[in-house]
């Protein structure tokens, strides 16, 4: 055996540092851990001096699920366009896509269309990272990340989109906000948004609906353009209030019976105006005390605030147990101090509707909390008249039969002001006649063959109290 060999290395010769040093196998790995130590090193320094120059040459934004812009951002992240270019081509491929569906009935009420469906799927990016180009030679990434934790107001898990570009092209930023903002209200354009609370936020109801025209809802001479008026007035008052250091809201009370049109006229006055409705129905489980007032604090920007149904504060007087549980509805004094407590927000329009104003506290009706209140009632001859014209105007051209209508609805008593002792003072409801007229589409004689469906039908229950049946009087 020859003695030159290398001593082979065993565990026991490791703390040998003359064999260590001597074995060309040895010294040749800690030759290349050095290397290694300062390739590490180098790396280090090199990520460490990426992670400067990123600092230093490009920019970052987020933006929070909960901010308006990032459905918008989203959308404007979606919309076509030009990549051509070899490097743009394969950059700005988006490989994860989600996607929203929303579906409605097609021609409801026709038969043939039955149980067919319209449907609008609208793609977006998905989680994960996407580079986008907006302009030649400028780049975005993109990361849409859903965090995990959970918002505690709705339980959903937090979303961010970071958006990241190169420091010299900051000024895209303002132009992909401006662009993305645009086309949100293009969306938008035309369409009233309605938001409605969803645990502890609001959330819109739906998808936006087509504006309603204020001149498709019909009250009694001269409300509409009192109530119109007053909001106009209030709204151009702006500095006024600020001047005097008064807080900036007006509050509504819409009264009367069921259909009479307080709802519709709302959100016919909202998409007048431009505003989107933010409402709460009070006789909903659940809207509680604390509830309203979280959701008063964070109104969506430019919206009327609709309290549908107020009476239910009242039919529930009781106050904050001593543990401060106020129950599972709203309460009295939670209304009032949603109206002009603390929690009030400082720039607000407000319309409260109720269909027993007999049940409410003058308390509510203080300026400052109502400051004007309009009884939306039942149809009059003058509201018949006006949707009469409205729905046959094309065809009556004459009013011949707008007369004989009108006749009609008087001798039924619907005017509640027949002079023919037999016949019954009573009411119909604007509801009713839109219904009678949708029912008789482009058929007057129809209309007017039908008109006695128009007298209210009452609700009377059975002697055993158990039962009950809906009748029609003649
Ligand atoms: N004055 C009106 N002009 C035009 N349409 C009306 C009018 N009143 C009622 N309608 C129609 O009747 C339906 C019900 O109206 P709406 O929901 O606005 O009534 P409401 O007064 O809010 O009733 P409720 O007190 O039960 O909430 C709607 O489809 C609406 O178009
Ligand atoms: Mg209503």
């Amino acid at each position: 055996m020859s003695t030159d060999l290398p001593t082979p290395i065993t565990p026991q010769s490791i703390f040998n540092f003359d064999v260590l040093f001597n074995n060309p196998v040895f010294a040749g790995g800690i030759g290349l851990a050095g290397l290694g130590a300062a390739a590490a090193f180098g790396r280090k320094a090199a990520i460490g001096g990426a992670g400067m120059l990123k600092r230093q040459m490009l920019v970052n934004i987020e933006i929070s699920k909960r901010d308006p812009s990032y459905s918008w951002v989203l959308a404007w992240l979606a919309q076509p366009r030009d990549n051509s270019g070899f490097l743009a081509q394969r950059l700005t491929r988006m490989r994860t896509l989600a996607v929203t569906t929303a579906t409605k009935s097609i021609n409801p009420g026709r038969v043939s269309d039955e149980g067919r469906t319209h449907a609008d799927f609208r793609v977006q990016p998905g989680f994960g990272r996407h580079i986008v180009r907006p302009r030649p030679g400028v780049y975005i990434a993109v990361n849409r990340e859903k965090a995990s934790t959970t918002s505690t107001a709705t339980g959903e898990p937090h979303e961010t989109l970071t958006l990241t570009l190169l420091w010299a092209h900051r000024h895209v930023l303002s132009e992909v906000f401006t662009e993305a903002h645009a086309l949100a209200q293009r969306f938008h354009e035309g369409k009233t948004l309605v938001y409605t609370a969803r645990r502890m936020e609001w959330a819109p109801l739906g998808k936006p609906r087509l504006k309603r025209p204020l001149g498709s809802v019909i009250l009694d001479e001269g409300v509409k353009e009192r109530i119109v008026g007053d909001v106009r007035e209030f709204l151009d008052a702006q500095q006024w209030y600020t001047d005097r250091g008064v807080p900036y809201r007006r509050g509504y009370l819409l009264y009367g019976p069921p259909g009479t049109g307080k709802t519709s006229f709302i959100q016919a006055l909202a998409g007048e105006l431009d505003y989107s409705v933010a409402m709460i129905n009070l006789s909903e489980v659940g809207i509680t005390d604390d509830l309203l007032a979280q959701l008063l604090t964070q109104l969506p920007e430019k919206s009327i605030l609709l309290l549908e149904d107020v009476d239910a504060a009242f039919t529930n007087r009781r106050q904050r147990d001593p543990d401060g549980y106020s129950g599972p509805t709203v309460t009295f004094s939670g209304l009032l101090n949603a109206l002009d407590g603390l929690a009030a927000g400082e720039d607000r329009i407000a319309f409260l509707t109720t269909n027993h104003i007999d049940r409410l506290d003058p308390a509510l009706i203080r300026p400052g909390r109502v400051d004007l209140m309009e009884r939306i009632g039942e149809a009059t001859r003058y509201q018949a008249s006006q949707m009469w014209d409205r729905y046959y105007g094309d065809i009556d051209k004459d009013g011949a039969g707008r007369e004989r209508f009108l006749g009609r609805l008087e001798e039924l008593g619907l005017f509640g002001e027949s002079k023919d002792p037999d016949v019954p003072k009573r009411h119909t409801s604007t509801a009713a006649i839109q219904g009678l007229f949708q029912f008789n589409k482009g058929d007057m004689e129809g209309a007017i063959k039908m008109a006695q469906g128009l007298i209210p039908r009452t609700f009377e229950a059975d002697a055993s109290g158990i039962g009950g049946s809906l009748k029609s009087p003649a």
